[in-house]
């Protein structure tokens, strides 16, 4: 049985500055993961904090914060059969020392917090983010 879903996928600010931009869309498409949003922004760090709320209670949250707001992203929505676990399993871990091989962070992330992308983790969640950033 189909089920159509759509994710949102950012492209963190050290994948940006790396160039990664295309690579990484390359991926997704390569994969059957279809970009049908995408824009290039940069976000205050307000925006962040409002992005990243349910992680408000963690130690990392406010790093999270500066980080995300440090540089531009690229925000897309990426729509696919079961997108939300297929663009997790192509992102890896969220760690990359143990992210999978062939994984975007194992390729591209250079440590937990500039782990190059971000992916919804559920299709409420996703719902959420998209309209946080197309509305
Ligand atoms: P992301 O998928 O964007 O969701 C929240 C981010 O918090 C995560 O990727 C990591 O980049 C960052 N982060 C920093 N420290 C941790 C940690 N200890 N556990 C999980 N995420 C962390």
């Amino acid at each position: 049985m189909s089920n159509l879903e759509q994710t949102l996928s950012i492209i963190k600010p050290d994948a940006v500055e790396r160039n990664l931009e295309n690579k990484i869309k390359d991926f997704f498409e390569k994969n059957n993961l279809k970009i049908i949003k995408n824009k290039k922004v940069k976000i205050s760090k307000e925006e962040a904090s409002e992005f990243y709320k349910v992680h408000q209670t963690k130690p990392f949250y406010n790093d999270l914060c500066n980080y995300l707001s440090s540089g531009p992203i690229v925000v897309m929505v990426l729509e696919g059969e079961n997108a939300i676990s297929k663009n997790r399993q192509l992102m890896g871990a969220t760690d990359p020392l143990k992210a999978e091989e062939g994984t975007l962070r194992k390729m591209y992330g250079i440590s937990i917090d500039k782990n190059s992308v971000h992916g919804s983790d559920s299709l409420e969640n996703g719902k959420i983010e998209i309209n946080f950033f197309f509305k």
